[in-house]
């Protein structure tokens, strides 16, 4: 005799276990499944977001004196108070930014204690890919008529040291992807200070 006779159901309750495993497999599978689709979506979310947060994120750039200047003529007077200087001024121009940073022409403007004594212009070109330009540019500074027998430059210069400030801004765009572009405007806020007895920058702090 065949087994079966003994149990009528035997093959019905294989069945209906085999449906409830592959279903239970099924359910599985889509579980799994879904948790692929839930960790790709925050893995691509989270892409997305240090994607913006690093490559997209457009920073100003940075316009400084660099003290890497030097003198081809220093001539202070300290009996009647006076300064004639040719600097050879460097700027930096500092983009983090992962493209380039383009700019237009530019002024410096250099004061002493609030009266401007020489300017220098900077060309339009640009600042590459997180680098640095360094241009240079000659400058004279001279004391205008209106400094003569100004107390403040007599002390100053009789202390050795000539405080000077510069100020300029450069008006350019920063170009991420060739296609993404925002303008920027870097302020330069420099002081700075000549070191009448070694003829050199010192000190010197941009904002
Ligand atoms: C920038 O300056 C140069 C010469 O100094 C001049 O030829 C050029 O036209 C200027 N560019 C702009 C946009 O003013
Ligand atoms: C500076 O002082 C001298 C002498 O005291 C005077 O002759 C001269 O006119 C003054 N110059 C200016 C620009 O005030
Ligand atoms: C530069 O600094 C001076 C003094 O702190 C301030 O008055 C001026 O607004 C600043 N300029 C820029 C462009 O930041
Ligand atoms: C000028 O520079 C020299 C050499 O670095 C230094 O010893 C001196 O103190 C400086 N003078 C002033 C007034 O800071």
């Amino acid at each position: 005799m065949p087994p079966q006779s003994y149990n009528p159901h035997p093959k019905h309750d294989e069945e209906s276990s085999t449906t409830n495993e592959s279903k239970e497999l099924r359910r599985q599978k889509q579980k799994k499944w879904a948790l692929y689709i839930i960790a790709f979506v925050i893995f691509q979310t989270g892409i997305i977001v240090l994607f913006t947060f690093t490559v997209m994120k457009f920073r100003t750039p940075k316009f400084r004196m660099r003290p890497a200047s030097s003198f081809d003529t220093f001539d202070v007077q300290q009996a009647t108070p006076s300064f004639n200087l040719r600097m050879n001024a460097q700027f930096g121009v500092r983009n983090t930014n992962f493209g380039p940073f383009k700019y237009g022409n530019t002024t410096i403007h250099f004061y002493y204690k609030g009266t401007e004594v020489g300017s220098a212009t900077v060309r339009n070109s640009k600042a590459n890919f997180r680098s640095t330009k360094k241009v240079n540019v000659p400058v004279d500074l001279v004391m205008p008529s209106n400094l003569a027998n100004n107390s403040d430059l007599a002390s100053d210069i009789s202390s050795g040291i000539l405080p000077l400030t510069s100020q300029s801004r450069l008006n350019g765009k920063v170009e991420i992807m060739f296609i993404f572009k925002k303008k920027r405007t870097a302020n330069m806020n420099c002081t700075m200070e000549v070191n009448i007895s070694t003829k050199q920058l010192q000190n010197v702090k941009c904002k």
